[in-house]
This record gives C-alpha cells, sequence and structure tokens, in this order.
C-alpha cells in the first residue's frame, strides 16, 4: 500500500482541523502546543496555548520568566512538571544552544521533558526532518489499517508500528503526514464508531477485511497490582512453634506460614522483629514477622499445629517464609545461649 501517505494526506487536505497552531514554523511554539496537547483535548488545549504564548512569546522569554509565574500560566492544566521542564529546557536551549532552538533530532530528543514523540513532532513540522510521531492516534490507525494483532502495551509493538510509519512517512512532508495521522486518528478512525463506510482505506483495511475494527488495537490491561498486609506472629516456646496450613484458595495455597493476621496497612499491634516484601505476578506482599516468646502457647485453630521450631524446614513455605526463617537464624540461636 504505497499510496498510503498520498490517500492520508488527501483526506486530511479535505478535512483538517483548523488549530491555532497550524501552519505554525516556529518550533517554539508548536513545541508549546505538542506539550499543552499531551494532557487535554484540543478544545481546551487551545486556550492554554493562546495564553502561554500570550505571557511568553517566544524562548527567551519563557528562559527569562521566574519558575513560578510559568506555572501560574499553566495552572489549571496539571502536571506541573511539564511546565517545570519546558522552563528548564527553554533556559537549556538559551544556555548550550545559545537561544537557537536545536534542529537535529538528537538535539531535540535530549531537552528535558522532550520525548520521541514530542521531538517527531517538532522535528517534522519545524524542520521537515522524517521521523514519525507515534502517538495514541496513530498506534489504533496503523494497527487497523496494517494489522497489526498483538498489545499494543507491549514496546516492541509500538517498535514495529513505528517501523511501519518510517517505511510510509512521506519524506517529503513528513510534518503534513504525522499531523494527518493525528487528526485522522482523532477525527475519523476513532476509537469507538469510526467512520469506516466513508474511509478512504475501506477496501485495503486490514480490521475491516477481518472484521477487527472493534478489536483492534489490542490493549491487554495490565492487571493492577494489589497490595497485600500480612502479619506473622511467630510463637517461641521451649523450642516449639506455631504453623498454620493455608487451605483457602488463594496463593500459596497449601502452604505453611507462621499463624497469618492480613490486614490493610503495615500497622499492626507491635513492632516487626523482620519485614520483607515479595513482588508476584499480580500482587505485592508485604510481610511482616513478630516474635512472641511465651511460657505456653496460645490455643490452636483448625489448621494450625505445634512442631518443633528446628523442624520448620520440612514444611513447603512460601518464600517470605525462608527469607525471615534465614534472617532470624541467628536471633533464634541467641534466644537459645
Ligand atoms: N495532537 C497532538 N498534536 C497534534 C497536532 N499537531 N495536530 C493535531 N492533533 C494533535
Amino acid at each position: 500500500m504505497d499510496a498510503f501517505a498520498d490517500t492520508l494526506i488527501g483526506w486530511y487536505e479535505e478535512h483538517k482541523r483548523d488549530l491555532p497552531w497550524r501552519g505554525e514554523t516556529d518550533p517554539y511554539k508548536i513545541w508549546v502546543s505538542e506539550i499543552i496537547l499531551q494532557q487535554t483535548r484540543v478544545q481546551q488545549g487551545w486556550d492554554y496555548y493562546l495564553r502561554f504564548i500570550d505571557n511568553f512569546p517566544n524562548v527567551k522569554a519563557l528562559a527569562d520568566a521566574d519558575e513560578e509565574r510559568v506555572l501560574k500560566v499553566w495552572q489549571g492544566l496539571g502536571y506541573y512538571s511539564r511546565a517545570r521542564n519546558m522552563h528548564a529546557a527553554a533556559r537549556e536551549i538559551m544556555t548550550v544552544h545559545h537561544g537557537q532552538f536545536p534542529k537535529e533530532y538528537d538535539k531535540i530528543l535530549s531537552l528535558k521533558g522532550i520525548g520521541a514523540y514530542t521531538a517527531a513532532a517538532i522535528g517534522s513540522i519545524a524542520f521537515h526532518l522524517p521521523y514519525p510521531a507515534v502517538d495514541g492516534n496513530v498506534i489504533r490507525i496503523i494497527s487497523r489499517i496494517f494489522g497489526v494483532c498483538e498489545d499494543v502495551a507491549q514496546t516492541a509493538v509500538v517498535k514495529q508500528i513505528t517501523e511501519i510509519c518510517n517505511e510510509q512517512i512521506d519524506r517529503d512532508r513528513p510534518g503534513v503526514f504525522n499531523q494527518a495521522a493525528m487528526d485522522f486518528g482523532a477525527m475519523h478512525c476513532t476509537p469507538k464508531n469510526p467512520l469506516c463506510e466513508e474511509c478512504p482505506f475501506f477496501s485495503g483495511c486490514y480490521a475491516v477485511k477481518n472484521n477487527l475494527v472493534d478489536i483492534l488495537p489490542i490493549k491487554k490491561k495490565k492487571a493492577e497490582q494489589k497490595h497485600r498486609y500480612f502479619h506473622y506472629s511467630v510463637y517461641l516456646s521451649d523450642n516449639k512453634t506455631i504453623i498454620e496450613k493455608r487451605s483457602e484458595n488463594d496463593i500459596w495455597k497449601n502452604m505453611y506460614q507462621f499463624p497469618l493476621t492480613e490486614t490493610g496497612s503495615d500497622d499492626f499491634a507491635d513492632t516487626p522483629v523482620f519485614s520483607a516484601r515479595e513482588t508476584l505476578s499480580h500482587q505485592i506482599i508485604h510481610a511482616h514477622f513478630y516474635v512472641k516468646s511465651v511460657k505456653k502457647l496460645p490455643k490452636l485453630s483448625g489448621n494450625q499445629s505445634i512442631i518443633d521450631f528446628d523442624n520448620i524446614e520440612q514444611y513447603p513455605m512460601p518464600k517470605i517464609m525462608t527469607m525471615f526463617l534465614r534472617g532470624i537464624s541467628a536471633y533464634h540461636a541467641y534466644l537459645h545461649v
């Protein structure tokens, strides 16, 4: 599909949005618009863009301003580190680059707060550098049209999409190509209800042909990691201790542990003698161990038993238990002196 860029730009010429930074060639203003658009919709971004440029019309004005004033103008946009990074980068441009916005991709990329997407957007729009600006819109249109059927949360898959863009980008008009892709994704090939019937790519689109428009791009949600707080009571009485078998349908089923109280935080009645953390695929276990030397062991519940402390290694135990036991062996020996 070597006409991809022509088709895309053809669509763009007819449908492009009228935005205040459209047609802009000043890298500073393109930079400001791209940073603002990373965190806000075009409608709201429009007002902030005009206000920001009004207050700081060029790199020097931004570099000369107090950080507080920059933050004040940014107020309401959120992600204040972006404003601080821009301010720092403006100062870097004044000192390191003698007030000239750098024209090479690698130098643009090295500025504070500028990543691959922003460097490509500025580089292509201001300096015609042939780098694709791969944002969420571009990921969506490329994965649908070219049939990238793997999880786009993976960096290798984004790299694959970037390579497709590198092949397809219009080397004479990379800035137009990039903005056309962004507008096409935002207005036409939308996440929900894309306008497939009137799409110039309809006949060649992989997703249309394979009935995958609602499926692509594939985004596997990273399961949220849940934090759990385990408090273990290590009873000691004449070299005896209590262990219990985990029987619930939960992690570490059928393995052994000291009597456990699970709570919602690190806090517990006592001070732990040992703490450790274990990261599982979907959970982070914060474990705390409390040693209780007692004359008489407490009453057992159903899944508990009394064992010789020295025999504990015979029982299958989660790693967090062995971590404690290794740590405690010195302490245990000390108790027996
Ligand atoms: N989203 C981010 N940058 C954009 C741009 N330059 N044009 C349209 N949409 C955008």
